[in-house]
């Protein structure tokens, strides 16, 4: 396959643009602030921004309760600003993918105040309504000790809407041919605008059957189907990458086996299980899960990430892998959320240890897939638990030693800036980190770039390679007659491994060392390589003339 699919060698930036700069002082990002820092995201070396919602919206769920879905919301600048930007991203060669959230709606769009006041309304059938509330309401929340039902009585429509969600966000009815086409309008819209695809909100949800009758909802798997071709009749290389937090053996269907549905998904299996193995040092339920997600089209890819915009979801693992996270990495009540989650940044998780914090970034951009990195955590920023759910990790982003971190002049900020602690601005912060050759931000800068001469992650085939010790973890990619070999360190001792390189002219070969000077050279067939606590290893099978060896195909 000619490899010019760009997702799957992508090196993706995550940013909301609410908290990542503000040019009008009004205390709230904006488009204008957000091009001007185009250069830094250029600088970092990340080829697609994963921009959350900023359409017109009430703002009670961080921008995913939208109001108008062709527009911005004016505290936010407006579409001509936000055109600006996209083509300020066009120019520096990075992709766009914006968040697409079509569960559900605000309950302040006028499509839902129309609904709920008439019943002759075009729109009422665009939600889902009960007479009597349906005797399942209280089972499914997702935001368990914060909503109560799914159900909720409205006095206008004088019935129960549906909504997966919080209540200001009644479920769309997305079965209805009209609310399908309306979806593609949107899609077509934000193309047009120069978006290469969408971050997909919920996308289980979406494709779900829905309504007072319905007990078991069956997933409408061929509705994806029908996304994806529109997007690529529209615009060739545009794709969906889906929020999809769902069992490794569903996988296939929303991927679908020709690669016919979706082109991304983020890969939760493989997010918990990582978290299992940080916490334990051991690497076998991360092997587990990546073996589970493994099988998908060649045209697929998986994101992977460490932590999000919202709780690290340890909702699959067993009560007893959970509690150990939980004590690893989320001991203290206030750190967990609904039951299920940690809402901490990684670097508060990691103890501000930088060599755990390398470990886990180095292990996240040589899983198979596509990295997702969170702004901030290139600075390794921290989290403020005193802010409600999910807000204590989407803080500004933390520019320089400027009052409000160089974010805004204004002294409100739409959330406060973090200005205590070892996580304060005054610490850690980016016009500091740039000036350190040894900084975070610097390492990132170079680990990105190195992810992005190592196209056998995005593109190959990995085995897992036996080092005598499920401390350490050794996964070797080959693609087109080239080979890398990984290897990390999940303990906190030193570890000695012994591997052998399997291939017939690989027997004596040479470990380069992409990241230092440290190669290895087999002896015997043996390579012996002594990993440092938390110690990670980038190896080119065979030396570096790779590239004069790879083949076309
Ligand atoms: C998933 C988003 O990531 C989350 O932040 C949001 O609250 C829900 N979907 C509802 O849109």
């Amino acid at each position: 396959m000619i490899n010019d699919l760009w997702y799957k060698n992508a090196v993706v930036y995550c940013l909301s643009v609410a908290t990542y700069m503000d040019s009008n002082g009004d205390g709230v990002g904006d488009f204008v602030g957000l091009a001007r820092r185009l250069d830094y995201l250029q600088g970092i070396g990340v080829t697609a921004l994963w921009l959350m919602p900023f359409q017109p919206s009430p703002f009670k769920d961080d921008g995913y309760d939208i109001a108008d879905y062709y527009g911005v919301d004016p505290r936010h600048g407006t579409l001509g600003d936000f055109v600006e930007f996209a083509h300020g991203c066009k120019q520096r060669g990075m992709r766009l993918l914006i968040d697409l959230v079509v569960n559900h709606t605000s309950n302040q769009h006028p499509w839902f105040k129309d609904a709920r006041r008439n019943p002759e309304s075009r729109y009422r059938d665009w939600y889902i309504w009960s007479k009597r509330k349906p005797g399942n309401a209280n089972s499914g929340v997702v935001f368990p000790g914060v909503q109560k039902s799914t159900w909720t009585y409205d006095e206008a429509a004088k019935a129960y809407y549906f909504h997966r969600f919080y209540d200001f966000q009644p479920d769309l009815n997305t079965s209805n041919p009209e609310v399908q086409a309306e979806i593609l309008k949107i899609m077509g819209f934000w193309l047009q605008l120069g978006v290469s695809g969408f971050r997909m909100d919920a996308v289980p949800f979406v494709i779900a059957e829905k309504g007072p009758s319905i007990r078991k909802p069956q997933e409408q798997y061929e509705m994806l189907r029908g996304f994806s071709q529109f997007l690529n009749w529209r615009q060739g290389d545009a794709i969906i990458l889906a929020e999809a937090n769902v069992l490794p053996d569903t996988d296939m269907e929303y991927f679908g086996t020709a690669g016919e549905r979706l082109q991304m998904m983020f890969n939760f299996e493989v997010n918990q299980h990582l978290f299992l193995a940080l916490a334990e040092g051991d690497s076998r339920p991360l092997v587990k899960a990546m073996r589970q997600t493994k099988r998908r089209p060649t045209t697929a890819q998986w994101g992977h990430f460490l932590r999000n915009h919202d709780e690290l979801d340890l909702g699959r693992l067993k009560t007893q892998e959970r509690e150990s996270v939980f004590a690893a990495f989320g001991p203290e009540p206030d750190m967990q959320l609904y039951g299920r989650g940690i809402r901490r940044r990684l670097a508060p998780m990691l103890q501000g240890d930088r060599r755990r914090l390398e470990l886990a970034y180095s292990l996240m951009m040589t899983l198979p897939g596509t990295p997702v990195i969170r702004y901030g955590d290139e600075i390794g920023m921290g989290d403020d638990l005193r802010l409600r759910e999910r807000n204590c990790a989407r803080t500004p982003m933390q520019w320089s030693t400027e009052p409000c971190a160089g974010f805004t002049k204004n002294k409100k900020p739409i959330l406060p800036v973090i200005c205590e602690g070892p996580y304060g601005f005054q610490h850690v912060n980016v016009a500091e980190q740039r000036r350190d050759p040894n900084s975070l931000l610097n390492w990132m800068e170079r680990i990105i770039r190195m992810r992005k001469e190592v196209p056998e992650i995005g593109w190959g085939d990995f085995q897992f390679i036996s080092v005598g010790t499920a401390k350490v973890l050794a996964m070797r990619y080959n693609w087109r007659n080239n080979s890398v070999l990984c290897l990390h360190n999940l303990d906190s001792a030193t570890r000695e491994v012994r591997l052998r390189i399997q291939g017939d002219d690989e027997r004596d070969c040479i470990l380069a060392n992409l990241l230092s000077d440290d190669h290895s050279q087999a002896e015997n067939g043996s390579h012996r390589i002594v990993l440092e606590p938390y110690g990670y290893r980038w190896y080119r099978v065979c030396g570096l003339d790779y590239l004069l060896k790879r083949s076309t195909i």
